[in-house]
């Protein structure tokens, strides 16, 4: 059963930064980061399979987050700021698609894993060093797109209680 110290399932937050969303978004790239360091330095296959999966989950969850609301809500108001992550989002989303279900012992894995991490990490650090300064400087009122995160995730982390439940009863 998961317990809310699981690094990777979003827990329900009595205070989702609403008014400063991007709070969240840097959260999980901490999350993300850590994740990734651990599957690089681990000298355990073991060790490096749990992170494997639960980084390639961290970054899905992130993704969804922000491609299913923060992106659109940006998008709204500067269809230029975000153009560019929007397409890198595709590129870790195939690499994601490739990834999946793919056992960490294939031979394809490693590489594809480096890949991702790469990419990922400097997707990253670009939101956090260009897109959210620049946010931050239109001085936008971010609290409608942050109330829409605050429930996307909610709705996010009933429905993975729900699939654990139901795997739980098998
Ligand atoms: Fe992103
Ligand atoms: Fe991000």
């Amino acid at each position: 059963m998961a317990t809310t110290d699981d690094p990777v399932r979003p827990v329900p937050h009595d205070a989702f930064p609403v008014r400063n969303p991007i709070q969240a978004l840097l959260r999980d790239h901490d999350m993300v980061r850590k994740l990734a360091d651990k599957y690089q330095n681990t000298q355990s296959a073991e060790v490096k399979k749990q992170a494997a999966t639960q980084l390639i989950q961290a970054i899905h969850t992130h993704s969804r987050l922000e491609e299913g609301v923060f992106y659109p809500g940006v998008r709204r108001v500067d269809p230029n700021l975000i153009a560019r992550y929007e397409e890198d989002h595709l590129a870790v989303d195939d690499l994601l698609a490739t990834l999946h279900g793919m056992p960490m012992i294939d031979d394809r894995a490693e590489p594809m894993m480096r890949e991702l991490i790469a990419a990922v990490l400097s997707h990253i650090r670009q939101e956090e060093e260009q897109l959210f300064p620049e946010l931050k400087q239109a001085a936008l009122d971010l609290t409608t797109i942050g109330l829409e995160m605050q429930a996307f995730e909610a709705n996010l982390v009933h429905l993975q209680a729900q699939l654990s439940d139901q795997g739980a009863r098998r």
